[in-house]
């Protein structure tokens, strides 16, 4: 049965909207890292957390604090910067997720172009083994993005749902047989299988079938749920719709 780990970054998105100048006021609110162990409390069985460059959300208090709290597992997701890779080797998280970084998208917009990159990822990779930290890379379900991440020596690939949640009647179809062939594919290579990006709770009982699923990491459903119903049961309706597999 795949875990989840679930994406904190909105929480801290709520503070920075009113706090951006001093997020560690002793009254700025909420705090992501409180959230992070509510979340762990329900059932998540990791905490993800986007350090972004322009450190919209996450700040590097955040991450210190989280790796000091947490008692399951830090998914550290970042981009492929100087900057950030110095806090990530500072921080040692379990998993670290290379994501493409954008200063101008909202969210996370499309996969990693491992294919393209294997100069840039290949040292900043390395540099990242030193420290014990597994390698997750954020990737389309794409043949070539998968046989590089393999290239790489990655152990995870996490697969980009967001093309999968955005779709409707056959597009969805044809999105969810792309991501099962990538999974498919991630195994036979030996890479193990993560998922995640917009999925929610009406979109993801169908990607539970992706072979080898190990975990899927979510956030803004989750943090949206929460403002209905408190993040414990949110985080608790998803762990168990998870598990209903
Ligand atoms: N996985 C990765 C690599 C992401 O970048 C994001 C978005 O930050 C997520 C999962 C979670 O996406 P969502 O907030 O849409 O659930």
């Amino acid at each position: 049965m795949p875990s989840l780990g679930v994406n904190i970054d909105h929480v801290a998105t709520l503070r920075q909207a009113r706090y951006r100048e001093q997020p560690e006021s002793h009254n700025a609110e909420p705090d992501p890292v409180a959230a992070a162990l509510i979340a762990e409390l329900a059932g998540a069985s990791g905490i993800t957390a986007h350090l972004r460059e322009d450190r919209r959300h996450m700040q590097d208090r955040d991450i210190f604090l989280l790796r000091e709290k947490i008692t399951t597992k830090l998914n550290f997701e970042m981009g492929l910067s100087e900057d950030i890779l110095r806090v990530a080797l500072a921080v040692r998280p379990e998993d670290v997720c290379l994501v493409p970084e954008n200063r101008l998208e909202v969210t996370t917009e499309g996969g990693l172009d491992c294919a393209g990159r294997l100069d840039v990822l290949a040292p900043a990779i390395a540099r990242l083994r030193e420290v014990g930290t597994r390698i997750s890379l954020f990737i389309d379900p794409e043949e070539s993005q998968i046989r590089a991440a393999a290239a790489l020596g990655a152990d995870f690939v996490e697969l980009h749902t967001g093309a999968y949640a955005n779709a409707t009647g056959a597009a969805r179809d044809k999105e969810l047989h792309k991501l099962m062939e990538g999974a498919a594919l991630a195994c036979e290579l030996k890479l193990r299988v993560n998922a995640g990006h917009g999925l929610n709770y009406e979109n993801t009982t169908a990607i539970l079938v992706l072979p080898g699923l190990e975990e899927l990491n979510i956030g803004h459903a989750i943090i949206s749920r929460a403002i209905a119903v408190g993040l414990h049961a949110a985080v608790r309706e998803m762990c168990d719709l998870i598990d209903r597999k």
